[in-house]
């Protein structure tokens, strides 16, 4: 079991709020991601779930029960940190062990457990060496392996992969993802990478100024963003926003289409550009348009054969069906 409900949650820090009043449940077994940028108050929220934070008003419950002041350790919760924080003097089996060590777990279920949590991370054949003996990405799977042997009822992992590098993230990504699918424990996992969150979430809640702007399942969000910073958010590259005149035709203060969703049409288009840069990705060419009279910059993704040079003019046709419309607030227009 591991349902997670926080009501009317709050943390100040002196007199700065950080996350003013917020409710959210993450059902049992669920693959919570909370994305937002870069001081929105993911961790604070999470260290608050965990126990490692005070609440400033309301309640964190973990499956029906009132946590709010139970110490870190006795929530049955996990936490893995982007620094993995091993022991450097003790082999791998040990820094899996030391958890339930410190619980008093008897020799023959820890051996049982270090055994499933090795064999989980491909771990096996690295028992006896030490963290300094292991890549980054070796280290990250130690420390995932020493939260799993806790058995706990959800696993909170804040930003575990940033310090890999982008094979590596990719690799670890698809390990976390299989890793769930097996255990079916709940987990939530906390990251500034918008591809992160569509590729791992059951559901992505997308926080901004510790307020919660959207919760729903990558696609939602993706077809559905509820208002325009949700649209800038989620998507790459990101959707272009066009206010002014063009809008006002379709009866929004600003619309917005995604790069995917504009054609690049021979000799005419309802847009048309002059070509800045181009982003060659071999798949897939993204050109930045400029001179559009829309937008400073219409970025447009386009097959990887097509070709336009620097200063061309370039025509576009945007799939008006896949067009979105938000008011004068911000807020989506169905
Ligand atoms: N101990 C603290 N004292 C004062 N302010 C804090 C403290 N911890 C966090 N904050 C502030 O709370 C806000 C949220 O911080 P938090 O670390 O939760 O952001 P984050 O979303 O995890 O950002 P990042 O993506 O950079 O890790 C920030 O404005 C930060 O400066
Ligand atoms: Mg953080």
């Amino acid at each position: 079991m591991g349902q997670i409900k926080l009501n009317q949650v709050t943390k100040s820090f002196g007199d700065v709020e950080v996350i003013p009043p917020l409710d959210l449940t993450i059902e049992d077994g669920e693959f919570a991601v909370f994305v937002g940028p870069s001081g929105c108050g993911k961790s604070t929220l999470l260290r608050m779930i965990a126990g490692l934070e005070d609440l400033t008003s309301g309640s964190v419950e973990i499956d029906g029960t009132d946590a709010t002041t139970t110490p870190p350790a006795k929530r049955g919760l996990a936490m893995v940190f982007q620094s993995y924080a091993l022991y450097p003097h003790m082999s791998v089996r040990k820094n899996i062990a030391f958890p339930m060590r410190m619980a008093g777990v008897d020799q023959a279920e820890q051996d049982r457990r270090i055994k499933a949590a090795a064999e989980a991370l491909n771990l096996t054949d690295y028992l006896d060496r030490r963290p300094g003996q292991l890549s980054g990405g070796q280290r990250q799977r130690v420390a995932i392996g020493r939260a799993i042997v806790r058995e706990p009822s959800a696993f909170l992992f804040d930003e575990p992969l940033s310090n890999l590098d982008a094979a590596l993230r990719v690799g670890m990504r698809l390990e976390i993802c299989e890793m769930h699918d097996r255990l079916k424990t709940t987990m939530i996992y906390v990251t500034h990478d918008q591809v992160e969150a569509m590729t791992m979430a059951d559901k992505i809640v997308v926080l901004q100024a510790g307020v919660i702007e959207q919760v729903g399942s990558p696609l939602e969000l993706y077809h559905k963003p509820r208002n325009v910073f949700v649209a800038g958010f989620i998507g790459s590259p990101k959707m272009n926003l066009i206010s002014g005149a063009e809008a006002e035709k379709h009866g929004a203060r600003t619309i917005g289409i995604r790069p995917e969703h504009i054609d690049v049409t021979g000799d005419s288009g309802l847009w048309q550009g002059v070509v800045g840069v181009a982003e060659h990705l071999g798949s897939d060419t993204f050109f930045h348009i400029h001179n559009t009279g829309l937008a400073e910059t219409i970025t447009v993704r386009a097959p990887g054969e097509v070709s336009f040079d620097n200063g061309d003019v370039i025509h576009l046709s945007p799939r008006l069906d896949q067009l979105h419309r938000f008011d004068a607030q911000g807020l989506r227009i169905e």
